[in-house]
């Protein structure tokens, strides 16, 4: 099996793609170690794993960079490294920039790029000295691009494009490789969890993420491009077809996207 003796941390494995990942790392051989804040949903992902002896839960909050080294000390501790690590763990937003205050917005970029960014301090000194290894990154067509209600949270995924790309060039003689996967909408609950300007949930899920590829489906393509060390992959719908309207014609996009967006946001405009 592709993973089997990997050792793979994944962030933001209580539910959603996260957990969907961990099944299907688990499916291909890999001990995993399963990290976000709810841990009886760790529990229960572990359990549904295959051979759930072989994987450790890891509570960690992804904006408490204090509190990473230490999470990684213990895996260090099982296991001994980490192969891969997943930045995966992520929270969405639906208010617009005027009224969002910088508490919400520094909310974002904390558990979004900096728990990213934390987490790889932790894993990457070592992969250094081995040099081995592999950092898949969960950004989203928000790291291309932005929509209305989203200003926050497409900066926080264009911060990871810029560090990781970074990242990457300085790593191009090692053996570690960067993989930025870019999903498009899956059906997950990243909507119902998003932040609106008051700091609370927005509670609803999105149709357009009632109507998207599932997290087993988006897990089982994207861990198919770790393994393939590809370097960047959009998974998704026709809505990845964005990316391209916004870098060839930019124009069309941005008369087209004000206008459209409150079709996939359960009707709404402001907020
Ligand atoms: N679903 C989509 O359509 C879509 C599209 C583009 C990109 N993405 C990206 O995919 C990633 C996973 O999202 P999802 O769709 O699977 O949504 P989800 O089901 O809401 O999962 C989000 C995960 O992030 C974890 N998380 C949130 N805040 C955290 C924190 N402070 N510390 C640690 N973990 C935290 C959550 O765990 P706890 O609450 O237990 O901490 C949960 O496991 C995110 O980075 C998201 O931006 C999703």
């Amino acid at each position: 099996m592709p993973f089997s003796n990997h050792i793979v941390w994944i962030s933001g494995a209580s539910s959603g793609i996260g957990a969907a990942l961990a099944i299907e790392f688990s499916r291909h051989g890999a001990s995993v170690v399963l990290s976000a804040r709810r841990t009886d949903m760790l529990e229960e992902v572990r359990q549904r794993c295959a051979r759930p002896d072989d994987h450790m839960v890891l509570p960690l909050d992804a904006a408490r960079s204090d509190t990473h080294p230490g999470a990684y000390e213990k895996i260090l501790e099982r296991y001994g490294r980490v192969d891969v690590f997943v930045a995966n763990a992520g929270v969405d937003q639906r208010s617009r920039a005027a009224n969002t205050p910088l508490s919400v917005e520094r909310r974002i970029m904390e558990v979004n790029y900096f728990g990213a960014v934390s987490m790889t301090h932790c894993v990457l000194p070592d992969m250094l000295a081995r040099d081995k290894g592999q950092i898949a990154v969960i950004s989203s067509v928000m790291g291309y691009l932005s929509t209305p209600l989203h200003s926050s949270y497409a900066a926080s995924k264009h911060a990871l494009h810029g560090y990781f790309e970074g990242l990457r060039t300085e790593l191009i003689r090692s053996g570690i490789d960067i993989t930025m996967i870019c999903p498009g909408y899956v059906r997950t609950d990243i909507s119902v969890h998003a932040l609106r300007r008051d700091g609370s949930e927005y509670g609803k899920m999105d149709s357009a993420h009632k109507s998207a590829m599932t997290a087993e489906v988006f897990a089982h393509r994207a861990v198919r491009a770790i393994r393939r060390r590809r370097s960047e992959v959009l998974i998704g719908g026709p809505e990845i077809l964005t990316v391209f309207l916004k870098r060839f014609f930019p124009r069309i996009f941005r008369f087209l996207v004000p206008r459209l967006h409150h079709l996939v946001t359960n009707g709404n405009r402001s907020k």
